[in-house]
């Protein structure tokens, strides 16, 4: 195993896009970020200087991070933010995982723009389970402001409403040929005829579940989320925030151009959706065009799902959580422009009727070392207040939930399993669930009501998808299983940004066991502090 060191500065850099040039927070003035690989069992050391006006964290997203919670990255969760002017270095080992997994800012809106692809290989000597692909792509979808992400949530905190939806869906952070002043600039893919292409597919969009798809090519899904799966072909896929997944596509059509595009998938029948397209194009070398004036052909666009197709979402996306927005009284003391979402209300998420809130002074991780009191409470409800029909009638209580830095403790290699249920409350959505510092193995998901009697027979002890966010079906529900064997503080949280600004999360408290190696190690010297 290697050690590998990178310095990630974070830096303003101009970027072009949809004809306008913008000041865009980067990693190293790239964008997307870069492309980090490493293999199985490798030490990364990543030293992130800030060299932006914004406090910013990386977190490694699904990466274990066993032992090593201060390298996990959520601010005010494991760390406070790395400041304007300082750096901090994040040390971890990779152990066990292999395949696609990425990075991106855990600070406010950032992740907009600071991300990248983070893809493990097979230890020194091994190999895939299956062929070896002659090429690998990382595909990494997104969206695009034009204006200032940071402003954006600002706002839409400020007034209590629903953000602005974004300006594009992008590949490879190119909104592609259907938009504006964008198709010079759209992802080609190379493909050889006969040849495989891996596609390491990974949806960093801020607030978007988002179906992918090939023209005339077929899928065959081999991994997700860093571990593998039993191969299966597909044309379509799926795939919430958060969520990433490989696929094998082979150089099988007559050599010419084809889109490959994603669609968002609009869960919630209300939501304002902005129903576009992003595109990249799959070349066949023999199909390309060096000279500067030739007419390469049109590439043939994919028919993509219905953006409220909810069973495709269903087939590709089989997995599901119990959360539940909601909206809440102004209080009375509130200036009026200060509830601006609904009949003069404000947005809200919750779990369990707990509207999560991070604390400013401290870190949970660094509270819960030295035993600070007062940072948060251990009373987070282990089950909703009241029972409730979450397919049927609203209950008005849930309309208002209580806010709260609560955590959940766990003794150290405890077995858990959790029922998500989708509470339904303003809108039925399909809520991708990302919980920190584990994989969970994914036992059922149902749509309506779960029923502790009937569906505990639907379990799949058997081969379950080991992951780490599940998308909660519409209207439906999930149940994970997972064990608690890494100790520290790790958040749970919807990956639709807008429902973690709203609340939409809780923390697990995992005590050390016995012995060093069930304990976190200590914290490094230059752990910021706020
Ligand atoms: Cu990918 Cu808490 O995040």
């Amino acid at each position: 195993a290697d050690v590998q060191r990178h310095r990630f500065v974070i830096q303003a850099t101009k970027v072009k896009r949809l004809c306008k040039t913008h000041n865009t927070i980067t990693v190293n003035g790239m964008f997307p970020g870069p492309t980090l690989e490493i293999k199985n069992g490798d030490t990364l050391e990543v030293q992130v200087v800030n060299k932006g006006r914004y406090n910013v964290t990386i977190h490694w997203h699904g990466v274990r991070q066993m032992r090593t919670g201060w390298a996990d990255g959520p601010e005010f969760v494991t760390q406070c933010p790395i400041r304007p002017g300082g750096s901090y270095t994040y040390r971890f080992t990779v152990q066990g995982q292999e395949g696609t997994l990425w990075w991106h800012a855990h600070s406010s809106w950032l992740r907009a723009t600071v991300y990248g692809a983070l893809i493990i290989r097979p230890r020194e000597g091994k190999s895939y389970p299956f062929p070896k692909p002659k090429r690998e792509t990382p595909i990494i979808l997104s969206e695009w402001w034009d204006a200032n992400p940071i402003d954006v949530v600002r706002e839409a905190t400020r007034t209590g409403a629903a953000p602005n939806v974004s300006d594009a869906y992008t590949i490879n952070a190119q909104p592609g040929d259907l938009y504006k002043c964008s198709s010079k600039e759209t992802t080609v893919v190379p493909i050889d005829s006969g040849e495989t292409n891996l596609l390491r597919v990974i949806n960093a969009a801020l607030n978007q579940p988002l179906f992918f798809k090939v023209a005339n090519h077929k899928l065959t899904v081999v991994g997700a989320d860093a571990s593998y799966t039993k191969p299966f072909t597909t044309s379509v896929l799926m795939l919430g925030p958060g969520q990433t997944t490989d696929v094998l596509i082979r150089g099988d059509q007559p050599p010419s151009r084809y889109y490959m595009a994603a669609r968002a998938y609009q869960s919630a029948q209300n939501a304002p959706f902005d129903n576009t397209t992003t595109t990249a194009i799959l070349e066949y070398k023999s199909a390309s065009c060096a000279a500067k004036k030739c007419n390469a052909p049109t590439p043939i666009m994919p028919s993509l799902p219905a953006y409220n197709d909810t069973n495709t979402s269903r087939k590709d996306e089989s997995l599901f959580f119990t959360i539940g927005l909601g909206l809440n009284k102004c209080p009375p003391n509130f200036r009026k422009r200060r509830c601006q979402g609904p009949n003069g209300t404000r947005f809200t998420a919750s779990m369990n009727n707990v509207s999560f809130v991070l604390p400013r002074n401290f870190s949970l991780l660094q509270a819960h070392q030295q035993g600070i009191p007062g940072v948060f409470t251990t009373d987070f409800p282990a089950n909703p207040p009241l029972k409730f029909d979450y397919t049927g009638n609203v209950s008005r209580s849930l309309f208002q939930p209580v806010p709260g830095t609560k955590l959940y403790k766990l003794k150290y290699g405890s077995r858990v399993q959790i029922v998500l249920q989708d509470t339904s409350i303003v809108t039925p959505e399909n809520h991708p669930i990302h919980l920190h510092g584990y994989d969970f193995y994914i036992i059922a998901q149902g749509f309506g009501n779960f029923d502790p009697k009937k569906d505990t027979s639907k379990f799949n002890l058997v081969d379950p998808p080991l992951r780490n966010t599940v998308g909660v079906p519409v209207n439906g529900w999930a149940v994970i299983r997972f064990v608690a064997d890494n100790p520290g503080v790790w958040i749970m949280h919807c990956h639709l940004d807008v429902h973690i600004n709203w609340g939409l999360a809780m923390a697990f408290l995992v005590e050390n066991g016995v012995g060093e190696l069930q304990t976190i190690q200590p914290p490094p010297p230059d752990l910021p502090i706020c």
